[in-house]
This record gives C-alpha cells, structure tokens and sequence, in this order.
C-alpha cells in the first residue's frame, strides 16, 4: 500500500519548500493541491467569471479538463485543457480566484477523486488545505504547518519580488488574512487541523531549519 503524508496549513506557512524538499529526501512524490484550485480560478478568469459566481463556474466544470503531471526533474506540472498553465497560476490575482473557487463545493468535489488517485498509486507528500481531513483522512503522517501572518507574508513578498513582480508588502499582508479568514471560515472542508495532526509553527525560522525539523519528524514517524 501507498504511502502518504499530508501538509495542511495556511499559505505561506512553507508547505511546499518544505513538502518538496522532504519528498525528494524520501523519494515520494509532492503533489501540491493548491495549483488545481489555482488552475480552475485561471479557467474562470479567463472566461470573466467571478471567483464566487456559482452559476457559471459549476458547468464549466463541465467542459475543462485539469491534469496534474510530471516533468523530468520530478516537479508537478498542472495542465488546463492539456496547457501548461504552471507558472500563470502564481500570481496574486489568480491567489484569491482560486481561494474564491475553492469554496464552491463543487470544485472540491470535482478535484476529489484525482487527488486520491494520486495517492492510491504513488507514495506522496501532498499539501493543501484539508488533506489530513477529507482527502486522505487515513494518511499515515499528517501535519499543520503554520507561522505569524507578518512572517507569511513576508515570505510571499520576497518569493514574488524575485520573481520580477511589482508588489507592496502591505498588498500581500492583507491578501493573506483576508485568504486565511476565506480558508477557514467556508462552510466546505474549512482550513483547519485534523485531530492526529502534528502542529509545527515555523514562525521566525528560515526555512531550512522547518525542512530539517520536519523531516526529522517524518522519518522517526515512517
Ligand atoms: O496553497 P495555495 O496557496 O496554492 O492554494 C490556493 C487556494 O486554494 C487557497 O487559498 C485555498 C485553496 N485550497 C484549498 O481550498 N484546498 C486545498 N487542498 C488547497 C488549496
């Protein structure tokens, strides 16, 4: 039986470094469930939905198709409609449409079952929101990972200010609690710790220190 390990926290908390890096000293796949969220809020801005217009983005559900794969170098690729939309779905705008589509029950009920395909056949690291909850409520390692908003956010600021983006900090600060208090108060599968969780705060640590101590505590758990 497959393996698999579940990240669940707030954005910015250092999930994916730390999932993936701990994926590649394992030798599991990372799967990052946020780019499929992402993906159907580029979809629905593409076509000038709203990210709360319910009405329109349920049947369009209909008529995309959304595929995770895998490049050479083992890094997720996510393909819309057979595209590579990988490195469109990470800008600030396309955040908060996929934070928007993602309480749409629906949506999580269309991204279920490949999610759960992923770690039927593959041992895994995924990350999200509620994968230790309703994704893979039976994972053998499951984590909450989590840090100040200030120090998430400053995170982001300076992951998309090397990116070439022009942003202000204080835009990112306030996208983040706005996004936190959407992930965690919607109705459908709500940010928050499972009760086996292992909870981690990585507040005011770089990063490689969370990624050590992280997978310290996945290898004495496997
Ligand atoms: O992890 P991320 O920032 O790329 O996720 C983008 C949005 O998708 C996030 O605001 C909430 C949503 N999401 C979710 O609801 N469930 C998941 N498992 C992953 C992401």
């Amino acid at each position: 039986m497959a393996t698999a390990i579940a990240i669940d926290g707030p954005a910015g908390a250092g999930k994916s470094t730390i999932a993936r890096f701990a994926a590649k000293t394992l030798g599991f796949i990372y799967v990052d469930t946020g780019a499929l969220y992402r993906a159907i809020g580029l979809s629905a801005q593409r076509r000038g939905y709203a990210g709360d217009d319910k009405a329109s983005i349920i049947p369009m559900l209909n008529e995309i198709k959304v595929e995770l794969a895998f490049n050479q170098a083992h890094e997720q690729i996510v393909l819309l409609d057979g595209e590579d939309v990988s490195g469109l779905i990470r800008t600030p705008e396309i955040s908060m449409m996929a934070s928007a589509v993602s309480a749409i029950p629906e949506v999580r009920a269309f991204l279920l079952d490949l999610q759960r395909d992923m770690a039927h056949r593959n041992n895994v690291i995924m990350d999200g929101r509620d994968i230790g909850t309703v994704v893979l409520p039976d994972a053998q390692i499951k984590i909450f990972l989590s840090a100040s908003p200030e120090c998430r956010a400053r995170r982001r600021y300076d992951e998309l200010i090397e990116k070439g983006m022009d942003v202000k900090y204080e835009d990112i600060l306030s996208d983040v609690i706005a996004r936190d208090y959407a992930d965690s108060h919607r109705d459908i599968a709500p940010l928050k710790p499972a009760d086996d969780a292992i909870m981690v705060d990585t507040s005011g640590e770089d990063l490689e220190t969370s990624v050590n101590k992280l997978v310290n505590i996945m290898r004495s758990r496997l």
